[in-house]
């Protein structure tokens, strides 16, 4: 029997988690099925329940043992959850679910999906480096942490609506203070004045709008690696205007998305797939239209 996982989402159509946790299934002889699901704003908790209660269709499919979930659902992904990993309680979002757990057990692994997409597809290594991350919605709040895990020196968190930052900023000091890294919010118009950074990170949602990023072209250090947490065309504003203003390098978010999956198949098989692989193939589709 094949046990059953999924992503929610409003829209998912669009979601390659699918073809990213099948291609882990294949390499790692795991059996199981995973399908997209879809449903409205108000009904993600009520959706999710019949889901996981409902008998399976066929008999070759087994029980319900997982999800993932993307916006706008990972906040209330959270509160469903009766355990949460302490990752997804400092992010205040989940984006895994494992039903396993009796009352269920939610974890959040965009943040530590970007570190080792840095880490593992990027060779780059974080402690000691300044960096840089513009937005404090969801997308940022989900990343915090696992970035100052990793010791950067400093980290300067930017937000447009300033108060945001410095919440975030404030609701992340122990784990500041336990990496020893110098954390502070600045306003964007503090940010010409604020030296540069190794690493800009754009956790804004400018990219998906396609609207100019909010950061000032001094904050890029000769050389720097410019991030933008989206991907596909979305992410090429930001990552264009960085490497035009002297980054060196410039990534979107299609490694995190394949680490952060990875992470969550981990947890809910309790083997690692390896990464790369599937990115290459995920680049690849992507890349040929009318094959997705
Ligand atoms: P997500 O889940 O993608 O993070 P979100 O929680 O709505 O979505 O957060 C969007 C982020 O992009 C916020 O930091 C937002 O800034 P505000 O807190 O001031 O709203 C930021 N953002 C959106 N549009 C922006 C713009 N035109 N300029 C600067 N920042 C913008």
């Amino acid at each position: 029997m094949l046990d059953r996982y999924a992503v929610f989402g409003f829209p998912v159509a669009h979601s390659q988690s699918p073809f990213i946790h099948q291609a882990f299934a294949e390499q790692t002889g795991q059996r199981l099925v995973y399908d997209r699901r879809e449903c409205a704003p108000d009904a993600f908790a009520d959706s999710l329940r019949a889901w996981v209660d409902q008998p399976a269709e066929a008999a070759h499919l087994g029980p319900v043992r997982g999800c993932n979930v993307t916006m706008p659902f990972k906040f209330d992904a959270l509160r469903l959850a009766r355990q949460a990993s302490d990752r997804a309680v400092l992010a205040g979002a989940a984006n895994v679910l494992n039903f396993d757990t009796p009352g269920w057990s939610a974890d959040n692994t965009d943040g530590a999906g970007l570190v080792q997409d840095l880490r593992d597809h990027e060779g780059l290594v974080l402690q000691g480096l300044h960096i840089l991350l513009i937005g404090a919605g969801g997308a940022a709040a989900g990343v915090l942490g696992p970035l100052l895990d990793e010791g950067p020196q400093r980290l300067v968190v930017s937000n447009r609506t300033h108060a945001k930052a410095e919440a975030l900023v404030q609701r992340h000091a122990a784990v500041a203070a336990a990496s020893h890294t110098d954390l502070q919010a600045l306003s964007p118009e503090q940010l010409p004045g604020a030296g540069t950074f190794d690493l800009v990170i754009n956790a804004s949602s400018t990219s998906l709008a396609g609207q100019a990023p909010p950061a000032p072209p001094q904050v890029l250090a000769e050389g720097c690696c410019a991030v933008d947490l989206v991907y596909g065309p979305s992410a090429r504003v930001f990552l264009d205007w960085a490497l035009h203003h002297g980054a060196a390098r410039a990534i979107d978010g299609l490694g995190m998305l394949v680490a952060q999956a990875a992470l969550a198949f981990e947890g809910w098989r309790g083997v690692r797939p390896q990464t790369a692989p599937v990115l290459a193939a995920l680049r690849a589709r992507l890349a040929s239209p009318g094959a997705h």
